[in-house]
């Protein structure tokens, strides 16, 4: 029988609660700090001390929303890492109180698997294997999830997580944190005129590059800059866009007609880019792939995903020694 869980998430500025029973979410409150605007990125030590003020409240609000209370709830899950390890630590040693109070399992969830899962609470009848995209601010993988819990990567990042690029080119054209959704909106302005070059072009493998991309957007402007040009700078928006999505949808697509692999699924906050999900729904059905994404508000971090992880995860056999882990592995 699925147990109703109490999911906490803390890894890095979203204070984040919900109460999970399998794939169903019936109550998620999320608070995304906004503190770290003034400081266009996130301070960890800002981060942290604001999960502390928070997350009492925030798990108070998914109970309520859920209709539950302490005493329904039949485990604890908590992302234990990757992420920022104060930040970590306050959703450790809060889910670790509540598991030796309430005298509950305490279920440790890897971040990214926590991604992969928005899928499943999205879409019922996912099964694996399928091909997972996970595009957020810290990682680009392209991974088969061959089962529940089991991955293999297929493909990633060689320097900056494709988040951190739109993140990056986002300052550079002084829009401000956090920049990828601002970036999107900006170039819905603008026409992708200028041809950014691909990084490993002509090479076999499926990895990406993004630091190189970024280099050239910021060149581009400075070069504009010194000659005295005029340019829209939604055109440079919606050019780096366009590149960025044509390289993940150009991988990922490639490693489906390498497996044989025909469903797709895209998960993390970059999957919420409007140019990234139509890119892939026209090719998808182009290429008769089954395409998953996550809805909107799963799309960045939030503790329903935690929750549904949790529900196929094991849970640890010392509770109370249970550590964050600032760069937990998914893979060996
Ligand atoms: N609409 C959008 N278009 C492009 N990028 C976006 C959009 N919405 C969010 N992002 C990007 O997603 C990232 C945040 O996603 P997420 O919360 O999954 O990352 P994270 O938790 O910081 O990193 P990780 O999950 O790798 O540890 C940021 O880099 C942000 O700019
Ligand atoms: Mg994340």
């Amino acid at each position: 029988m699925e147990r109703l869980i109490l999911a906490i998430e803390t890894s890095c500025d979203e204070t984040a609660a919900a109460v999970t029973l399998g794939r169903t979410v019936l109550g998620s409150a999320v608070y995304t700090q906004r503190e770290h605007e003034l400081y266009g990125g996130v301070v960890p030590e800002i981060a942290s001390r604001n999960h502390v003020m928070k997350i009492p409240y925030i798990v108070d609000e998914a109970l309520k929303k859920a209709e539950k209370s302490y005493r329904d709830i039949d485990a604890i899950a908590v992302t234990n890492g990757p992420g920022l390890i104060g930040a970590l630590l306050v959703g450790v040693s809060f889910a670790k109180a509540l598991a030796y109070y309430y005298k509950l399992p305490l279920i440790p969830v890897h971040h990214i698997e926590g991604h992969i899962c928005s899928l499943f609470i999205s879409h019922e009848t996912l099964e694996p294997p399928f091909l997972c995209l996970v595009v957020s601010g810290g990682h680009s993988h392209i991974l088969v999830v061959e089962d529940y819990g089991v991955y293999r990567l297929i493909g990633k990042t060689r320097d900056d997580a494709v988040g951190e690029a739109f993140d990056k080119t986002a300052r550079a054209l002084g829009l401000g944190y956090p920049g990828g959704p601002k970036l999107e909106a900006l170039a819905r302005e603008g026409e992708p005129v200028y041809a950014y070059p691909r990084g490993f072009k002509g090479e076999t493998h499926l990895d990406f590059t993004f630091s190189g991309l970024k280099t050239a957007v910021i060149n581009h402007i400075h070069n504009m800059e010194q000659k005295g040009e005029t340019y829209k700078k939604a055109d440079i928006a919606a050019s780096f866009q366009n590149e960025a999505v044509s390289f993940l949808a150009d991988n990922t697509f490639e490693a489906a007609a390498r497996t044989g692999i025909n469903k797709i699924g895209i998960a993390g906050g970059v999957s919420a880019n409007g140019a990234l999900r139509e890119a892939f729904r026209r090719r998808a059905e182009k290429e008769n792939i089954s395409l998953y994404l996550p809805e909107l508000k799963y799309c960045t971090d939030n503790a329903a995903m935690i929750g549904c992880a949790a529900a196929f995860s094991k849970e640890t056999d010392q509770p109370l020694r249970l550590n964050a882990d600032a760069s937990r592995m998914l893979f060996e």
